[in-house]
């Protein structure tokens, strides 16, 4: 860490910038090749937040969709082989979920590119943390435990 002391405010706010989603242990499902690749998702969502609060939303915003397409591509079929392997009861409605965010993340991509509007996109993935990856993927959890 720079000293203190010898930086410039605007530095300063910089260093300290706030994450939208600070990650934490407890996010953890204990399956480590799935919780690092939350983790991605996370980071994408706070690199994607760290452009619209420094006004480069529209440089980033076109990488950030092509980075979370691909890596979706990845995380979905690492996600659904471990849940084939592990007989997984849900299995097929969880694959459903996963088409039903695929399209959605083609279509919202799309449109906010077109229109320029990063905050839909970021509207999108914030549902996708909260509404998926902290609900539905949990349930692999509470099954893993039983
Ligand atoms: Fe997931
Ligand atoms: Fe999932």
């Amino acid at each position: 860490m720079p000293d203190q002391k010898k930086l410039t405010e605007a530095q300063h706010n910089l260093i300290h910038h706030n994450v939208l989603i600070m990650w934490k242990p407890e996010y953890n499902l204990g399956i480590p090749i799935v919780d690092e690749q939350h983790r991605g998702v996370v980071a994408t969502i706070n690199s994607l937040y760290y452009g619209m609060q420094n006004k480069h939303a529209d440089t980033m915003l076109r990488p950030v969709i092509e980075m979370i397409n691909n890596y979706t591509t990845i995380h979905f079929e690492t996600e659904e082989d471990f849940l084939k392997k592990c007989g997984y009861p849900d299995l097929e409605q969880h694959l459903e979920l996963h088409n039903e965010l695929k399209k959605k993340l083609s279509s919202v991509g799309k449109k906010s590119i077109w229109e320029q509007d990063p905050s839909q996109f970021m509207e999108f993935l914030k549902t996708w943390w909260i509404d998926h990856i902290c609900k539905k993927d949990w349930l692999f959890r509470d099954y893993l435990l039983k």
